[in-house]
């Protein structure tokens, strides 16, 4: 499929991209998911199934992920604020980005064909070689995303356990992991036993 076309699913995928106020932003963001899935034999994000790592939990499609994550994020972001009245001087447009760009990396950690390469040659190329944070951060620069953008691709997984993470890349960690551990709670529940 062409690039322009997938660009366009993009934004059909993540319709919450129109709500970036600030054009530039927006547009990296289109771009950055372009490049991640046109690198990696995917035309949209729905073609991935919805999951921290392949082989875990599973749970919809990761376009839907992505979005539960930023509208959490946006809502926690909203309602600590206004319960205790704290200005966290959080640009929306920011959080926007962080969430609908913070899982960019996946399509190449979960690639339709070269992961059966890793776990056949897991001495030779590791398995998988690079998680979807470090393809993620490659990415995000490669784009011209903000530093404030690559540091949410590459630490709103236990790899920012190794740093101080931002208010943005710790909102994002939060809702990241209540997307998957509350439906995940729910789900073993009812069908695990
Ligand atoms: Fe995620």
């Amino acid at each position: 499929m062409d690039k322009e076309k997938i660009r366009a699913g993009v934004v059909e995928s993540l319709p919450l991209i129109r709500e970036i106020q600030n054009e530039t932003l927006r547009n990296q963001v289109i771009d950055a998911w372009t490049l991640a899935l046109s690198e990696n034999e995917y035309t949209s994000i729905e073609e991935m199934e919805g999951s921290g790592k392949p082989g875990g939990y599973t749970l919809g499609n990761q376009a839907q992920h992505i979005l539960c994550v930023t509208r959490m994020a946006l809502a926690m972001a909203e309602i600590i604020s206004d319960t205790y009245q704290k200005d966290m001087q959080i640009d929306r447009d920011m959080l926007l980005a962080a969430g609908l760009c913070h899982d960019v990396g996946k399509p190449y950690e979960y690639h339709p064909t070269k992961r059966a390469l890793w776990s056949a040659m897991p001495e030779k190329y590791g398995n998988p070689p690079l998680r979807h944070t470090l393809y993620g951060v490659y990415i995000a620069m490669t784009v011209g995303l903000p530093e404030e953008i690559v540091h949410v691709c590459g630490c709103h997984s236990p790899e920012g356990e190794l740093v101080q993470r931002s208010l943005l890349a710790t909102i994002i960690h939060h809702a990241d992991k209540a997307s998957w551990r509350i439906p995940g709670c729910y789900d073993r529940f009812r069908f695990d036993n």
